[in-house]
């Protein structure tokens, strides 16, 4: 893992990032691997070049949802696989958003994947690998003080507003947003005295369904999780397709 990008010490090693101390207080830099898992870590594996393709995904996104005012961690990408982030307190929440029914949704309710849904779906689980992230209801939310009624009804709002805008710039590029995972936290303000709730995390094919709209091809992590092959190319056009770059600076092709 080389980088020259001055850092601080490692806070901590997740699946697919690891995130250091910024050098400024209050940031923190965070690191996009090529390791890949699936269904709570029992499948593992790597999907070369993936980090580099994550990393610059969610600076594209973070800063288009910047544009259309929805706050984000999001500060600077640093490197190909560095980005500088805020550091937040992590609301322990994955906020998943359905607009089509697929994954565990078609699973637990024996639903066929593909079935559009006429409104979207916001679910909640609990961030919780040991638990393996159970699906909980606002009502648990509430009652176990993971969140108040005022900071869910501004992650509803945030959250539907990035599903809307996400869906439209997806389908500019003939891909069909399937479903998502957002995660949120609380910045707070300099003096202590108060906070924001802010987007956090990644948004990348790691986190989310894209399904091609002409072939119906999957172009995400399930390609990985169900073995389909072809995952490399399969991130590689989408990042291709959303115009970014992946050539390294010296010119090289990564
Ligand atoms: O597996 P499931 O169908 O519930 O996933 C819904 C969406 O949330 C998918 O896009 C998946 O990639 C994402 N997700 C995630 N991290 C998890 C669980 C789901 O990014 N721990």
């Amino acid at each position: 893992m080389s980088s020259k990008t001055p850092k601080g010490e490692k806070l901590y090693e997740g699946k697919a990032k690891v995130l250091y101390q910024g050098t400024e207080p209050g940031t923190i830099i965070q690191y996009f691997k090529d390791d890949a898992t699936a269904f709570n870590a029992q499948k593992r594996g790597t999907i070369a070049g993936k980090g580099i393709i994550n990393n610059k995904v969610t600076e594209l996104v973070m800063n288009n949802l910047e544009m259309i005012g929805i706050p984000t961690h999001f500060i600077e990408r640093l490197s190909d696989r560095e980005q500088l982030i805020r550091e937040v307190e992590i609301i322990p929440l994955e906020v998943i958003v359905r607009n089509t029914v697929a994954g565990t949704m078609a699973k637990r309710l024996g639903l066929d994947e593909g079935i559009r849904l006429d409104r979207p779906l916001i679910e909640f689980s609990l961030k919780d690998d040991a638990l393996g992230d159970p699906l909980i209801a606002e009502e648990h939310i509430l009652s176990l003080d993971i969140a108040d009624e005022e900071e869910l009804s501004e992650i509803f709002d945030m959250t539907h507003q990035i599903n809307n805008f996400l869906r439209g710039m997806f389908a500019g590029i003939g891909i069909e947003l399937i479903d998502f995972k957002l995660e949120y936290g609380r910045l707070y303000d300099e003096e202590d005295t108060g906070y924001t709730i802010i987007l956090a995390d990644e948004f990348s094919p790691d986190n989310c369904r894209l399904w091609d709209m002409k072939t119906g091809e999957k172009m995400d992590k399930d390609r990985f999780r169900r073995d389909l092959g072809g995952e490399v190319e399969a991130y590689q056009e989408v990042a291709r397709r959303l115009g970014i770059s992946l050539e390294a600076e010296d010119g090289r092709k990564q």
